[in-house]
């Protein structure tokens, strides 16, 4: 498989891809579960909202947010894996208001509408950090105002403080970028795009983190 960043962690190989959902479960101790059900609920999710998901993966998430959704709300996955494609579509067979795209979210795009909340779940730390600014200003671009973002990755936090436990899998499991994104300061380069309002759940001894933050009425 040729990737488009060859460092990248989250351009997953087909086999990965397939077993993705069930491979979280086993690497985190049967706690991803929990963890996620936490995070999607704190993302406050109004029944009608309209959620676009950047990276959807395999659809796991957009079933836990359709819980959240009257039959005004709505998903639309992204993602350029042809297995997670098939994996969402039959996860998600139960959702008439969800749909699949095959979009990069690297690369500028245009949809057909505005959506309420854009969600990115352990996507983002996976770029270049100029590639990373280019999937913020697609988020900023495909918000309403009063919209919000919706990040659920890596929280800030040094790697060589950790206690070895964690800090050997991180070392040997994550990519060079993501050694990168865990130094960065997510809210000051979410401003840069305009965004405020900036909410922050911890997770995880406070390694995971949800930051959500809102594109401003007026921008
Ligand atoms: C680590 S997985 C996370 C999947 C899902 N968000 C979740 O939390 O379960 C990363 C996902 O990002 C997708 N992805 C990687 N690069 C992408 C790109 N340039 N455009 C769209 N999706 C991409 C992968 O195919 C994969 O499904």
């Amino acid at each position: 498989m040729k990737k488009l960043y060859p460092e990248s962690g989250v351009e997953l190989n087909p086999f990965i891809s397939k077993h993705y959902d069930t491979l979280m479960n086993l690497l985190s101790f049967g706690k991803y579960k929990g963890f996620i059900h936490r995070a999607i609920k704190d993302m406050q999710i109004q029944k009608e909202d309209a959620i676009l998901d950047f990276g959807c993966g395999t659809g796991r998430n957009a079933c836990l947010m359709m819980q959240y959704l009257s039959d005004k709300g709505f998903i639309t996955g992204l993602d350029i894996s042809e297995a997670m494609e098939v994996q969402f579509k039959k996860n998600c067979s139960r959702y008439p208001n969800t749909e699949f795209l095959n979009h990069r979210i690297d690369l500028p795009f245009q949809l057909d509408k505005k959506y309420d909340k854009v969600f990115i779940s352990f996507v983002l730390h996976g770029f270049p950090q100029n590639i990373r600014e280019n999937i913020i200003q697609n988020a900023f671009n495909h918000l309403k105002p009063g919209g919000t973002f919706n990040i659920l990755d890596f929280a800030e936090f040094d790697m060589n403080a950790m206690p070895f436990y964690y800090r050997i899998p991180f070392q040997k499991g994550e990519c060079p970028y993501a050694f990168d994104f865990i130094e960065r300061d997510l809210k000051q380069m979410l401003s840069g795009f305009g965004f405020d309002d900036f909410k922050e759940h911890l997770y995880f001894k406070k390694y995971a983190r949800l930051m959500v933050a809102r594109k401003p009425e007026k921008s």
